[in-house]
C-alpha cells in the first residue's frame, strides 16, 4: 500500500504511476532528504514530539540508509512516487513503527521546498567557483596582453583599435555581475521553508528555528502557504544561469569568427577541437559551437518554469513537480559549458601578428587624424571633412593612412607635419585613450591588478 493509501480502495494504475513518479530524476536530492530528515528528526525528539530515543534510532538509520545509497545499494521503486516517500519506505522497512513517526508535523509539500532548496543551493555554490576560475583565466589572459593590439568593431566593421585584453576584460565584466546574480539568487534560495505542513504550519510546537540552524539557512519562510508554493528561486537562478550562456554564447561566437581562416586571430588547441568525417584538412571549434548551442535549452528551460508557474493558484500543486528536470538540466548544462570553455579558452593560441595586421584595415585611426588636427587649430568639421578626402584617395590607391607620404598629406592641407605619424600609430591611437573604461595600457593594467583583488576576495 501507498503511504497515503489509507482512504483509496483500488491501486493506483500502472501507467499512472509511471506518469506521476518523480523517482527517476528527484533521487539526485537524496542526500538533502535524508539532511533534512535529520534535522527535523533532532527537532521533534527535542521539542518532546516524539520519544529521544526514537530521534536517535530514525538519525542512526537515515544516515546508514544514506551510506548504503551512496554505495549502490539502494534500489529505489517508481511505486513510491518520489525521493521523500522513498526514503521514508525504506526507513520504515527498516525500523518498523519508529519510522512511521519521522513524518509528524511535516508534508512532502515542505519537504520537497526544502530538498530543492539545499540541493540548489549547493549548485549554485559550484558554479560560482566555476565562473571565478574562468574570471580567472580571462584576467591572466587579459594581463599578457594589453599590449596586443586588434580591431575593435561596431556593426562587425573596423571601428577603433582596442587591445585584447580590453576585449577580454569586457567579458571579466560580464562575469563578475554573473557572479554576483548568483550571490544575489543564492541570498533568496538560502531561506528556510520547513514547518510550512502542506499549506497551513501545523499543530504541533516546531522549532523552525533549529532546524534552519541545523541546516545551514540564514533565515526561516514567514508564511506557509508562501513557505510551499514559492519557486522564485528556481525562476531566479535559471534566469541567471540563461545570462552565463548568453555571455559564454557571445564570447563562443567571437571565438569561433576569430577561429576562422579568414580571421585567424587565435587558434583554437586540438584537444578543444575536432575533426570532419569527411573532409581531411578539417580543424573545427566545436566546442564552442556547443556551448552556443547549449544556451538555446537553458533559456527553453527558463521559458518553461516562468510557463509553469504562471497559473497555479496558492499553495501547492502538482504542477510545481515540473520545476526539476528543468533546473537540474540547466545546472548541469553550466557545469559542463563553464569548464570546457574555461580550458578552451586558456589552451588556445593567439596570433598577435594578424591581430595587428587587421587593425591596420580599414582606416580606423582616422579619427584621430581628424582630432590631431583639431589640436593644430583646425575646426573640427573641416579636420573631418580633409581626412574623409584622404580616405577616399587612399581607398582609390589602395594605401593606408599611415602609408601616404608627406607630400601627399600636405596636397589635401598644409598643416599636416611628420608629426601626424606619430600622432596615427595604433599604438597613440589606443595608449592616448587613458580616460577610465579605455583600452590605454596605463589603464588595463591597473584594472587587471584590481581585478586580481576583487577575483581573490570573491567568496
Ligand atoms: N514529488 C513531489 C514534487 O516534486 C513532492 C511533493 C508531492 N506532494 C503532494 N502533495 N503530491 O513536487
Amino acid at each position: 500500500m501507498k503511504l497515503w493509501g489509507g482512504r483509496f480502495t483500488k491501486a493506483t494504475d500502472s501507467f499512472t504511476d509511471h506518469f506521476h513518479s518523480s523517482i527517476s530524476f528527484d533521487s539526485r536530492m537524496y542526500k538533502q532528504d535524508i539532511e533534512g530528515s535529520i534535522a527535523h528528526a533532532a527537532m521533534l525528539g527535542r521539542q518532546g514530539i516524539i520519544p529521544m530515543e526514537d530521534c536517535e534510532l530514525i538519525q542512526k538509520t537515515l544516515k546508514e540508509i544514506l551510506v548504503d545509497i551512496e554505495s549502490g545499494k539502494v534500489e529505489f521503486d517508481e511505486k513510491a512516487e518520489d525521493i521523500h516517500m522513498n526514503i521514508e519506505t525504506i526507513l520504515i522497512q527498516r525500523i518498523g513503527d519508529t519510522g512511521k513517526r519521522l513524518h509528524t508535523g511535516r508534508s512532502r509539500n515542505d519537504q520537497v521546498a526544502l530538498d530543492i532548496r539545499m540541493y540548489l543551493k549547493e549548485q549554485i555554490k559550484d558554479i560560482k567557483v566555476l565562473v571565478k576560475e574562468l574570471m580567472t583565466v580571462l584576467n591572466n589572459m587579459a594581463e599578457k596582453n594589453t599590449d596586443t593590439i586588434m580591431p575593435g568593431y561596431t556593426h562587425m566593421q573596423n571601428a577603433q583599435p582596442v587591445t585584447l585584453a580590453h576585449h577580454l576584460l569586457a567579458y571579466v565584466e560580464m562575469f563578475k555581475r554573473d557572479y554576483d546574480r548568483l550571490s544575489d539568487t543564492y541570498k533568496r534560495t538560502n531561506v528556510m521553508p520547513l514547518g510550512s505542513g502542506a499549506l497551513a504550519a501545523t499543530t504541533y510546537p516546531l522549532d523552525r528555528d533549529f532546524v534552519a540552524e541545523q541546516l545551514g539557512f540564514a533565515a526561516i519562510t514567514l508564511d506557509s502557504m508562501d513557505g510551499v508554493s514559492d519557486r522564485d528561486f528556481v525562476i531566479e537562478l535559471l534566469s541567471a544561469l540563461s545570462i552565463i550562456m548568453m555571455h559564454l554564447s557571445r564570447f563562443c561566437e567571437e571565438i569561433i569568427i576569430w577561429n576562422s581562416q579568414q580571421y585567424k586571430f587565435v587558434e583554437m588547441d586540438d584537444a578543444y577541437s575536432t575533426g570532419s568525417s569527411i573532409m581531411p584538412q578539417k580543424k573545427n571549434p566545436d566546442m564552442a559551437e556547443l556551448i552556443r548551442g547549449k544556451t538555446g535549452r537553458v533559456y527553453g528551460h527558463l521559458m518553461a518554469m516562468l510557463t509553469v508557474m504562471k497559473g497555479i493558484p496558492l499553495a501547492y500543486n502538482k504542477d510545481m513537480q515540473e520545476d526539476k528536470e528543468g533546473v537540474f538540466d540547466a545546472v548541469d548544462t553550466l557545469k559542463m559549458c563553464l569548464p570546457v570553455f574555461t580550458r578552451m579558452i586558456d589552451t588556445m593560441t593567439v596570433n598577435k601578428e594578424n591581430m595587428y595586421n587587421a587593425a591596420r584595415k580599414g582606416f580606423m585611426n582616422a579619427t584621430d587624424a581628424a582630432d590631431w588636427l583639431v589640436k593644430q587649430g583646425v575646426p573640427f568639421r573641416d579636420a573631418h571633412a580633409i581626412i574623409g578626402r584622404l580616405v577616399l584617395y587612399c581607398i582609390n590607391s589602395g594605401k593606408n593612412l599611415d602609408d601616404l607620404t608627406l607630400e601627399e598629406y600636405k596636397a589635401v592641407s598644409t598643416v599636416f607635419t611628420e608629426d601626424i605619424y606619430n600622432a596615427i600609430s595604433l599604438e597613440t591611437c589606443v595608449n592616448t585613450r587613458t580616460v577610465k573604461g579605455g583600452p590605454s595600457e596605463e589603464y588595463i593594467k591597473g584594472l587587471i591588478k584590481s581585478n586580481k583583488k576583487i577575483i581573490a576576495e570573491m567568496k
